[in-house]
């Protein structure tokens, strides 16, 4: 039997860390970050920088970011500098500062002890340890969010006050801050505000077209020659649009209709396997959506499914779903966060899609926001809920 030919030259390349050599559409941020961080490569002891990058799910900041840390690593060391770019995703440490730092120190100390030492130690540690080294940092702090929701104002001016603590010294460490949204920072005191808002580069959700461009570069590396039609990538990348311009939708739908070809011997990704690979995740919600997620936003949607899970109608209050939401919280032993904040869990939720808020006039209670869950069922997604909600509390 002559085995049959998978439409892949090389799936690794659609894999959710992969980053790609190129990044088309994102050329002037990638211009920008160089700008921002030029010194590094010229006077690298006389300044320190804080960029932030923001923009929706699936908008390119991780991948711009450490595509930019390989590029500036790699003209740091034609210099002959002593230079690292260390790029740290804060919700894999759930959002604490001090195993975060611990990380940027091992990259100098490896046998730095993980346990016995507060932030300020740490961090204090890092700076000493730069020194002695005669080196300097980037340290990107990707979903900077959950740090902010976790430790507040006062990691960041730890972070952010860092300099001039150690005046007249070199300056060893700059920072880029990677956030979904600047919301995360309206919570900070004003000047821990205004330390964070200087430098601010923004993501915009792509177009279909850059889609289009971003898709065929994808399957150019990851497809053998003519296994993925153009109109294909058409309607891919259509797709991916109406998904908030969301790539990473774009390129995850490529690998699941390449393998529901694959399990057809099809030899050639059709339009129908897409629709397969489409359904099999929508409504359904997304793993890697779903990941992306703040602790208290998957809080939140957890007792949004519950009360639709247990109860008939299709309608819930938002002072219902408060309700809901603080006994979820007691149940993973986190404090409930205030109205505001719960309004604005709705109101990205509902940009996503996963929700639908509106806002009724009843006639004795005045205005009041109402939500349904017109697209996913309530079961399974309490069920994906649990599941991850668990494993990112039982993480240490
Ligand atoms: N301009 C681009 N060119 C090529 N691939 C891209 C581009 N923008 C995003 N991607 C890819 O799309 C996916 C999502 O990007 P990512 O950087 O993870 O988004 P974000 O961090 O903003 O959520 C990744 O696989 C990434 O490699
Ligand atoms: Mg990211």
């Amino acid at each position: 039997m002559v085995p049959h030919q998978s439409v892949f030259k090389d799936e690794s390349k659609l894999d959710i860390n992969y980053i790609p050599q190129k990044l088309p559409h994102r050329e002037t941020q990638q211009r920008l970050l160089m700008e921002f961080f030029n010194f590094i490569l010229s006077c690298p002891e006389k300044m320190a920088q804080r960029v932030i990058l923001t923009g929706d799910v699936g908008t390119g900041k991780t991948a711009l970011a450490q595509h930019f840390g390989a590029n500036i690593t790699s003209g740091a060391n034609k210099r002959g500098l002593k230079f690292r770019y260390v790029h740290v995703n804060c919700r894999e440490y759930r959002g604490s500062l001090s195993p975060i730092l611990h990380r940027a120190v091992t990259v100098f100390r490896p046998n730095y002890p993980a346990r016995g030492y507060g932030s300020e130690e740490i961090l204090g540690t890092l700076m000493q340890v730069l020194d002695e080294e005669n080196a300097h940092m980037i340290l990107t702090l990707d979903e900077f969010d959950s740090l902010i929701e976790k430790e507040g104002s006062d990691a960041v001016y730890k972070l952010t006050r860092l300099q001039e603590m150690r005046q007249g010294k070199p300056q060893r460490l700059s920072f880029i801050f990677i956030m979904r949204d600047l919301s995360a920072i309206e919570k900070l005191d004003e000047s821990a505000k205004s330390t964070l808002q200087r430098s601010i580069i923004r993501l915009e959700r792509y177009g279909k077209p850059q889609l289009i461009d971003i898709l065929n570069e994808r399957v150019s590396i990851a497809f053998e020659y003519g296994a993925v039609p153009e109109d294909v990538v058409d309607l891919i990348a259509e797709l991916a649009f109406s998904e908030t311009g969301n790539a990473r939708f774009g390129i995850e739908l490529l690998w699941r209709a390449g393998k529901y070809a694959d399990a057809e011997e099809a030899g050639c990704v059709e339009p129908e396997r897409v629709r397969m690979a489409v359904s099999s995740i929508i409504p359904g919600l997304r793993r890697s959506e779903l990941s992306s997620f703040g602790l208290h936003e998957k809080l939140f949607l957890l007792a949004v499914a519950r009360y639709f899970k247990e109860n008939e109608q299709a309608y819930v209050s938002l002072s219902e779903v408060e309700k809901a939401y603080a006994v979820t919280c007691e149940e993973f032993d986190e404090t409930p966060n205030g109205h505001t904040q719960i309004w604005n869990y709705a109101q990205y939720l509902s940009k996503l899609g996963v929700l639908k808020t509106e806002v009724a006039t009843a006639e004795t209670r005045g205005r009041t926001t109402r939500i349904s869950l017109p697209s996913i069922p309530a079961g399974e997604l309490e069920k994906e809920l649990t599941a991850s909600l668990k494993s990112e509390k039982g993480r240490v």
